[in-house]
C-alpha cells in the first residue's frame, strides 16, 4: 500500500489540468454549469452526451465515468454527485469522494486531480481523507498477484480559489490520522495467534517510535504488583503473558488538561469456559479493536502534538479456556477495594476494564475515555455502524458525539439508568458481572461506572462499528479503526 501523496494548487478550470483521472464534484443539477461547459467543449460534447444519456444529475451516490480517448491532458473525467447543497454534511463529501476515487481506481490511475467547483478547505481535506482512506488494503497473508495492480499514489487538489497553506496544514495533520486509522485497521486484522497481548505490545512501541508519546509495556509480574487482578483472572486460561500498557504524551509547553484513555485489548475472546458458539467466535479477533484504536490515537498525538496531556491504559490478553481458567463463581478482588463475583467469563472485558479504570482514577485524569468491544447487546441496539456511548457530564458526551458526527464516526447516546443498577447485586460480592438480560449495554456502563469514582468519564462500547461484516464506502470489510478519527478530533480541539 503506497501513502498517496496530496498536492494543493489553484487552477482556473477543470479542462486545464493534466492528470490520469479528473474527478469533479457536481452537486445536484448543476450538471450543464458554465464549468462543466467549459469542460464538455474541450471534450467536443461527447461529456455532455454521456451526461445525458446517463441520466446523470448529481444526485448524491451518483457517479459518471467518462472515458476520453485520443491524446487529451487526461484519460477519464469522473463526475461525482455531490446532492443538494444544503444536505452536504462532510461525511456526504466522503462518500462522493470514495465513489470517485473508486472509479478512477478502476481505470488503472496512479495519478488524479480533484477539481473543486466550489468547497471549504474542511470539505476538501474530507474528500482528501476519504480518498487516502479508501487505499487501505491487508494483503499481507495473501499471495502476491502476478501482475502488480497500478496504486493511485498522486492526487492533485485543485480549485480556482484556495488557501494552499490551510489546506497543506490539514493535510498534515490527516495524514497522522489516516496512518493512525491504518494501523488500528492492520491491529483488528492480525490473525489472533500472531496478534498476541505481547505481540500487541511490542507493535504499540513500534508505532509510537519516532512521536513523543512513551510506551511503558508490563508483564505478568508487574501486573501482579500492581495488582490488576481482573487482567489476571481472564488471563489464568491462557498460556500467553498478558500485557499492560501505559502510554503517555506530554506536551512541550502549556498543559490544558490531563485526558486518560483506556481500551479494552482482548486478542480472542473465546468467552472462556462460557464458551462461545463457533460462529460468534470467527471475528473475535476484533475484541482489542478499543485497543487498537487507543494505540493508534497515541502514535498520532505524539507527532500532532496537541496541548494536552494524554495517558493511555490498555490491558491486554486473550480469553480462552483451560483447566487452569476462571470459572463461574469465582471472586475477584480489585486494587480499589471492590469485589466482583464473575457469573459468565464471556462478559470478560468489564473485567479488565475495571482494573484499568481505576488506576486511570488513581492517577487524577480531568477526563476518562474508555473504548470497547463491550457487548453484544450494543450492536444489537445500534448495529453495525453506529456505538454507543454513555458517561457524566452530558456535555463531554455531546462533544465527543459532535466530534463523530464531523469525522463520519456515528455515535449515540444510551442512558446509565440507575435503576438498573440492582441487577449487578450479587449473593457473594459487592458485584457481579453480569446483569439480568436486558438492556446489556446499559448495565455494562452502569459496570464499569463503579470503577470510575466520580471523574468526567465517557464509555464508548464500539461492539458493532469496530468491525465492517462487508465492504463500506471507504473502509473494507475487516477492522475499521473506528475511534481514531474521532478522538484524534476531539485532543485536537481541546
Ligand atoms: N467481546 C464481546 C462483545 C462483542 C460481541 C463484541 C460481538 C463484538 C461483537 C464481549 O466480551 C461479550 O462476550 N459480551 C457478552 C456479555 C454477556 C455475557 C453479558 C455478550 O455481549 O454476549
Ligand atoms: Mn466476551
Ligand atoms: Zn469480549
Amino acid at each position: 500500500m503506497t501513502e498517496i501523496r496530496f498536492q494543493p494548487r489553484r487552477a482556473a478550470g477543470p479542462e486545464s489540468v493534466t492528470t490520469e483521472a479528473l474527478i469533479v464534484p457536481v452537486a445536484e443539477g448543476e450538471q450543464h454549469s458554465a464549468l462543466l461547459r467549459r469542460l464538455d467543449r474541450k471534450l467536443g460534447g461527447a461529456l455532455a452526451r454521456h451526461v445525458r444519456a446517463a441520466g446523470f444529475r448529481g444526485q448524491e451516490g451518483q457517479t459518471l465515468l467518462h472515458r476520453v480517448d485520443g491524446s487529451g491532458t487526461f484519460r477519464a473525467v469522473v463526475l461525482a454527485g455531490s446532492g443538494k447543497p444544503a444536505a452536504r454534511t462532510l461525511e456526504r463529501w466522503r462518500r462522493m469522494a470514495a465513489a470517485a476515487a473508486r472509479a478512477a481506481r478502476g481505470e488503472g490511475a496512479r495519478r488524479a486531480a480533484v477539481f473543486f467547483p466550489k468547497a471549504t478547505t474542511e470539505e476538501m481535506a474530507a474528500v482528501a481523507e476519504a480518498i487516502a482512506l479508501s487505499g487501505y488494503r491487508f494483503d499481507r497473508y495473501r499471495q502476491p498477484p502476478k501482475e502488480p495492480k497500478p496504486e493511485l499514489s498522486q492526487v492533485a487538489l485543485l480549485a480556482a480559489d484556495l488557501d494552499v497553506r490551510r489546506l497543506s496544514e490539514a493535510l498534515d495533520d490527516l495524514r497522522e490520522t489516516v496512518r493512525a486509522t491504518f494501523s488500528a485497521r492492520d491491529l483488528v486484522n492480525e490473525p489472533p495467534s500472531i496478534l498476541t497481548a505481547a505481540a500487541l505490545a511490542e507493535r504499540a512501541v513500534r508505532m509510537c517510535r519516532g512521536g513523543a508519546a512513551r510506551v511503558e509495556v508490563m508483564g505478568p509480574r508487574e501486573i501482579r504488583r500492581l495488582r490488576l487482578n481482573g487482567l489476571l483472572a481472564v488471563n489464568r486460561g491462557s498460556s500467553e503473558e498478558p500485557r499492560f500498557l501505559r502510554m503517555r504524551y506530554r506536551p512541550r509547553h502549556r498543559r490544558k488538561l490531563k485526558v486518560a484513555l483506556v481500551g479494552k485489548g482482548i486478542t480472542f475472546d473465546s468467552g472462556g469456559l462460557s464458551l462461545k458458539p463457533a460462529g460468534a467466535m470467527e471475528t473475535m479477533k476484533q475484541d482489542m479493536a478499543g485497543a487498537a484504536a487507543v494505540c493508534a490515537v497515541m502514535a498520532a498525538v505524539g507527532r500532532l502534538e496537541p496541548a494536552v496531556e494524554v495517558t493511555a491504559y490498555v490491558a491486554a490478553t486473550d480469553n480462552l479456556p483451560s483447566g487452569s481458567a476462571q470459572k463461574p463463581g469465582d471472586v475477584i478482588r480489585y486494587r480499589n477495594g471492590k469485589t466482583v463475583e464473575v457469573l459468565n467469563t464471556d462478559a470478560e472485558g468489564r473485567l479488565v476494564l475495571a482494573d484499568a479504570l481505576a488506576l486511570a482514577c488513581e492517577e487524577r485524569h480531568d477526563v476518562i475515555i474508555d473504548l470497547a468491544t463491550l457487548t453484544g447487546a450494543c450492536r444489537i441496539a445500534l448495529g453495525t455502524q453506529v456505538a454507543g456511548i454513555m458517561g457524566n457530564p452530558r456535555d463531554l458526551v455531546d462533544r465527543l458525539v459532535a466530534h463523530g458526527s464531523d469525522a463520519g464516526e456515528m455515535l449515540w447516546p444510551l442512558p446509565l439508568v440507575q435503576e438498573y443498577r440492582d441487577e449487578l447485586k450479587s449473593s457473594v460480592a459487592d458485584l457481579k458481572n453480569v446483569g439480568g438480560g436486558f438492556a446489556g449495554a446499559i448495565t455494562a456502563g452502569l459496570f464499569l461506572q463503579e470503577f470510575v469514582n466520580g471523574a468526567q468519564w465517557a464509555h464508548l462500547d464500539i461492539a458493532g462499528p469496530a468491525f465492517a461484516d462487508k465492504d463500506r464506502p471507504y473502509c473494507p470489510k475487516g477492522g475499521t479503526g473506528f475511534g481514531v478519527r474521532t478522538l484524534v478530533r476531539y485532543l485536537m480541539s481541546l
